[in-house]
């Protein structure tokens, strides 16, 4: 269940999300991917990937970098930068945790 508040949508539950792990959020703008990072923190990017459209939220989760499971190419969670020699960039979308619960602020520019 989804439950709006302002603009932020809580999306998951924080233990539905074990570290080093991801999963795709369906929105009515495109799927985004949201991780839980090596750092402890989550971060929430668009699910295609820049190169050939991957499904970002299936790669493997390293610090705070996910590698692409189609082709391996590595992006960065923090910026949506694919690493070099790499060139691409994905959305990033603001995430926050609340009362044991993920938020992704949404709609906006
Ligand atoms: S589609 Fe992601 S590396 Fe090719």
């Amino acid at each position: 269940m989804t439950t709006v508040t302002d603009e932020w949508v809580k999306v998951a539950e924080v233990a539905d999300i074990p570290p080093l792990s991801g999963r795709v959020v369906r929105t009515k703008s495109g799927d985004i991917a949201l991780f839980h990072a090596g750092d402890g923190n989550f971060y929430a990017i668009d699910n295609r990937c820049p190169h050939k459209g991957g499904p970002l939220s299936e790669g493997i989760v390293h610090d705070c970098h996910v590698t692409c499971p189609l082709h391996n190419w590595v992006l960065n969670l923090k910026t949506g930068e694919a690493e070099a020699p790499d060139e691409g960039k994905v959305a990033t979308y603001e995430v926050k945790v609340k009362d044991g619960a993920v938020y992704l602020k949404l709609g906006g520019a």
